[in-house]
């Protein structure tokens, strides 16, 4: 179980997330170029966070990022689906000269960072600098950790140590869709049964209601259309 005083995230059975520490919390917005593919992000609103705070994770609150009871009233089943498992049990390993690449495929929410300078199943096979470079930046943007740097000999990831925070995230130009809450700096989430799952630097949790994958985003929010109306 937690201490008082650290950052997590308690996933409650049939309403909010509740975040615990008051950590920091910003919006972040999906930058793309001309030909849609996503490169950075950039900051938005600053959200303060009481301790504990209720993050809407039914999509249906009307004071968003914030719940404010709609779950109540709202049809959506919000039971918990996804696997505790460590992020590499179910994971492809692609072998490169550096680092290999870890794949998990479940962690997935469609953001479209690993395909911004070539693939990132292509890049992690070159040597050169500019490719080392662009892999990197791609596992350090992915929001929901699919792809993630090992080290060839041990077999441990290597990803990138980010800011403790959560973050609010929208992708405006990809028809004004608001996307998942992203944690980084390995905040620990607790399901409502108690127990917690894998701590990564980069998680990406549901707030539309509609993953397959709760509490974790899978996506859904592009085919759902979820627009958080923040982004005015
Ligand atoms: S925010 Fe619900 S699937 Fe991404």
């Amino acid at each position: 179980m937690s201490d008082d005083n650290k950052v997590y995230v308690k996933v409650s059975e049939h309403g909010p997330y509740l975040i615990y520490g008051s950590p920091p919390c910003i919006q972040r917005i999906i930058e793309r170029d001309g030909d849609e593919r996503s490169r950075t992000y950039r900051d938005g609103k600053e959200f303060e966070l009481s301790d504990p705070a209720a993050l809407c994770r039914c999509g249906a609150s009307q004071n968003k990022p914030f719940c404010d009871g709609s779950h109540k009233n709202a049809d959506v089943d919000l039971k918990e689906t996804a696997s505790f498992e460590p992020m590499l049990d179910g994971a492809e390993i692609t072998a490169g000269p550096v680092d290999d690449l870890a794949d998990n495929e479940s962690l997935c929410i469609h953001a479209g960072f690993c395909s911004a300078d070539g693939s990132a199943w292509n890049l992690v096979t070159e040597a050169g600098d500019e490719a080392q470079l662009n892999l990197r930046s791609m596992t350090n943007h992915c929001p929901g950790g699919r792809i993630v740097l090992v080290d060839s000999e041990t077999g441990a990831e290597v990803d990138q140590p980010l800011d403790l925070r959560v973050e609010i995230v929208e992708d405006p130009q990809a028809d004004h869709t608001s996307s998942a809450i992203r944690l980084t700096g390995g905040i620990e989430v607790i399901s409502a049964s108690g127990r917690s799952y894998q701590v990564r630097e980069r998680e990406a949790l549901c707030r539309c209601g509609a993953s397959s994958n709760k509490p974790f985003c899978d996506g859904s929010h592009y085919e759902v259309g979820f627009d958080d109306g923040l982004m005015g």
